[in-house]
C-alpha cells in the first residue's frame, strides 16, 4: 500500500470519529480551546510556549492545515512536509531538499519535534529569532517554495475552507502574515517527541540492554585521556539533558579554518568568532533523521561516531572540549561504538512518528 492509499483510509477513519461526535468544528466562529498536550512520560522539562500564543485546537489545527498545504509554494508543487518528512521525524533523506522547479538548498533539512524546548533562535545559524519568524521564511525562500506572502493570503482568502479556519483560530479572523505565522508555530509547538524506549526506560516501564546500558554510560561519561579505560565520549557536554540539545550554537570539528565554506552561525550574528557554528541539534530520533550535520555529509551514525572518535579538525572555532581529544582520538573500540549506537537508538520515538494528530490533514 502506498502513501496515496493510506491517506484517504486514514483521512477516513478520522472523518468516522468526529462525524460521530458532531463537533463544535462546524460552527464558524471564534471561540478558542486549550489544546492539551498528551505527555505520556514526563521526562521533558516543563513545556513553555510564548505567552502570546498559547496553544489552541484552532490554531493548531489550522497550522497543521497550512504545513501540509501546497498553496504555500509558488507553484503549488510542494509543501512543508516535501522537506519534512514525519517517518524521518519532520527531516529529509536528501542531502539537500528540493524546492519548487527542483532547485537545490545548501543545507540538510532539521528535524521537528520539542520545538517549544528550543530557546534560542532557529535553522543552523539561529538566523531566525522567534518559531513565528522561522515558520514564514521557507516560504518566501527562492531554493524553498519562492512564494510571496501577498499571493499566499490571496490564494487561502479564495479557500472557503482556510476563511473558517482563520476565523475560529483568531479573534480577528484575519488571513494575514502574522496570523499564518502564528498558526504554524502552534501546530509546530504541538509536535512532542517523549516516548522513545529511552523515556519508558526513564518512566520506569521498560529496561535497556546491556549494550544499551553501556552506552548511555559512554554518552554522559567524560573522556579522560590517560585512563583509556575509564574514559567516556562525553556526548552530554554538548547533547544535554533530556532533550539533548544544549541551545548553544557550536562548532564540533568538522573543517578546517581552511575548508570550511558555510559560515554558519556567523552569517546570522556577523561575528567571526561565531565561524563555522553550527546549532547543536536534539539527538532524539536521531536514527531516523540521515544524513547527518548541516551539510548532511555523513550517512550513518557509524560515520558520525567515527567523526567524533578520530575525526575531529582544529579550527580557530573549535569547541575546547573536542580540540583536547585530538592527540588519542575517544579510544573508542568496536564494541563501544557499537554501544554508543544502540543508545542513539533507543531515542527513536514510534509514538511521534506515528501519530495521526501530526499527520497530512487534507
Ligand atoms: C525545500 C525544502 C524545505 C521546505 C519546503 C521547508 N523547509 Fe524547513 N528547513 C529546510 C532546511 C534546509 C532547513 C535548514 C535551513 C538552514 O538552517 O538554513 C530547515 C529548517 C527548518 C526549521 C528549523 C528547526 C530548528 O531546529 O531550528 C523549521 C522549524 C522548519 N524548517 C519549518 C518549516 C516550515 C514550517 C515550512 C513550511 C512553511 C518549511 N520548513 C518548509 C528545508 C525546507
Ligand atoms: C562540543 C559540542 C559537541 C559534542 C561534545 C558532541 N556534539 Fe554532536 N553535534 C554538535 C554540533 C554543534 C552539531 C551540529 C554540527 C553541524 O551540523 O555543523 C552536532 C551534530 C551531531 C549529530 C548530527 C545531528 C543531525 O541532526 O544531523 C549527531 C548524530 C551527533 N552530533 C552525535 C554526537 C555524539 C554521538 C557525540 C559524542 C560522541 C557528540 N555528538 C558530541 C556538538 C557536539
Amino acid at each position: 500500500m502506498n502513501l496515496k492509499q493510506i491517506v484517504p483510509l486514514l483521512l477516513g477513519g478520522v472523518f468516522f470519529v468526529t462525524s460521530c461526535k458532531k463537533g463544535t468544528d462546524d460552527i464558524i466562529e471564534y471561540n478558542p480551546k486549550a489544546y492539551t498536550v498528551n505527555f505520556k512520560n514526563n521526562t521533558l522539562p516543563e513545556f513553555i510556549v510564548a505567552a502570546d500564543n498559547p496553544l489552541t485546537v484552532e490554531k493548531v489545527k489550522l497550522g497543521r492545515m497550512l504545513f501540509y498545504e501546497n498553496k504555500l509554494s509558488r507553484d503549488g508543487s510542494i509543501n512543508c512536509a516535501s522537506c519534512h518528512n514525519q517517518a524521518n521525524a519532520f527531516s529529509d533523506t536528501n542531502q539537500f531538499s528540493f524546492g519548487v522547479d527542483n532547485s537545490v538548498g545548501k543545507r540538510q533539512a532539521m528535524a521537528i519535534f520539542n520545538m517549544a524546548y528550543n530557546t534560542n533562535q532557529f535553522f543552523w545559524d539561529g538566523r531566525a529569532d522567534l518559531l513565528r519568524d522561522q515558520a514564514i521564511l521557507p516560504i518566501q525562500d527562492h531554493l524553498e517554495m519562492d512564494e510571496s506572502m501577498e499571493n499566499v493570503i490571496t490564494k487561502l482568502k479564495n479557500d472557503q475552507q482556510y476563511v473558517d479556519q482563520f476565523t475560529r483560530a483568531f479573534e480577528n479572523g484575519e488571513i494575514n502574515t502574522l496570523n499564518i505565522s502564528l498558526a504554524l508555530e502552534n501546530f509546530m509547538n504541538s509536535i512532542i517527541s517523549e516516548d522513545s524506549k529511552y523515556d519508558r526506560y526513564l518512566a520506569g516501564k521498560e529496561t535497556l540492554t546491556e549494550s544499551e546500558m553501556r552506552g548511555m554510560e559512554l554518552f554522559s561519561k567524560e573522556y579522560t585521556e590517560f585512563f583509556p579505560n575509564e574514559s567516556g565520549a562525553d556526548c552530554m557536554h554538548c547533547h544535554s539533558l533530556n532533550n539533548f540539545e544544549n541551545d548553544l550554537y557550536m562548532n564540533n570539528g568538522l573543517d578546517t579554518d581552511a575548508e570550511m565554506t558555510d559560515y554558519g552561525r556567523e552569517n546570522a550574528t556577523g561575528d567571526p568568532n561565531d565561524r563555522g557554528k553550527f546549532k547543536v541539534t536534539s539527538l532524539r530520533n536521531v536514527a531516523v533523521t540521515p544524513p547527518y550535520m548541516h551539510d548532511g555529509r555523513f550517512n550513518t551514525l557509524e560515520e558520525v561516531i567515527d567523526h567524533y572518535n578520530e575525526g575531529i579538525k582544529n579550527s580557530s572555532t573549535v569547541d575546547q572540549a573536542l580540540l583536547g581529544t585530538t592527540a588519542t582520538g575517544l579510544m573508542l573500540d568496536a564494541q563501544e561504538k557499537e554501544d554508543l549506537i544502540n543508545f542513539l537508538k533507543t531515542l527513536t520515538d514510534y509514538t511521534y512518528l506515528n501519530n495521526p494528530e501530526y499527520s497530512n490533514p487534507h
